[in-house]
């Protein structure tokens, strides 16, 4: 062998070697540094940590009053399948308010018999007044339920949290009137 070619034999060996090199360490540094790694590694740690989501009361409250407000869209227009639809949701709502915070900052009542005992009437109302399809019941028995959640917010301490009788439609996005598409 010509002492060139041993040169140049011993150059490409050289560069192999520093080409094994940084191919070796940027894999590990793409390991070290890649973004959904590292967002696995915190997830795990979060759910290892047992932290379901709990909506506070107020978030209940807000789908009660979602409910509410559609139980009455639907119960003006005569659509009686919708508004029993609605009142069911509204009931599972105050249900699970009642469920998931039984015991409330330091009121001394539980809600998951305060909720029933001041709502249970005035549902049952309006319930009957779907079952009747009788419109003039529907809206006399819907005051009744705005009456219940307020002497619930008075005794709770939330007087100026106050339920009325819709004046307008707040979903303009969906059709209230019957009808089926
Ligand atoms: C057991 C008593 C009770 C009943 C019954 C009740 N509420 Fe409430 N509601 C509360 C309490 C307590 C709060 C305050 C929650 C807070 O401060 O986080 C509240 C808050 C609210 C809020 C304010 C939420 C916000 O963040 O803006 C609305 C709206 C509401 N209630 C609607 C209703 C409607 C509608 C009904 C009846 C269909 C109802 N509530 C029945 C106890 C009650």
């Amino acid at each position: 062998m010509r002492p060139l070619q041993v040169v140049l034999i011993a150059l490409a060996a050289s560069l192999l070697v520093s080409l094994a090199v940084v191919a070796i360490q940027s894999s590990t540094n793409r390991r070290d540094q890649h973004p959904v790694a590292a967002r696995t590694t915190d997830s795990a740690a979060a759910s290892a940590a047992g932290g379901g989501y709990l909506p506070d009361l107020g978030e209940f409250m807000v789908r009660a009053q979602i409910h509410h407000q559609k139980l009455y869209s639907a119960g003006n227009a005569a659509n009686w399948k919708l508004a029993q639809f609605e009142l069911d949701e509204l009931r599972e709502a105050l249900t699970e308010a009642g469920k998931y915070h039984d015991r409330w900052k330091d009121l001394p009542f539980r809600l998951s018999s305060m909720i029933p005992s001041m709502m249970t009437g005035a549902l049952q109302g309006c319930e009957e007044s779907i079952r009747t399809a009788d419109k003039a019941t529907f809206v006399r028995s819907f005051d009744a339920i705005a009456s219940s959640c307020n002497s619930c917010h008075l005794t709770a301490g939330r007087s100026f949290i106050v339920i009325q009788t819709p004046s307008a439609s707040a979903f303009p996005n969906q059709q209230f009137t019957p009808g089926e598409k």
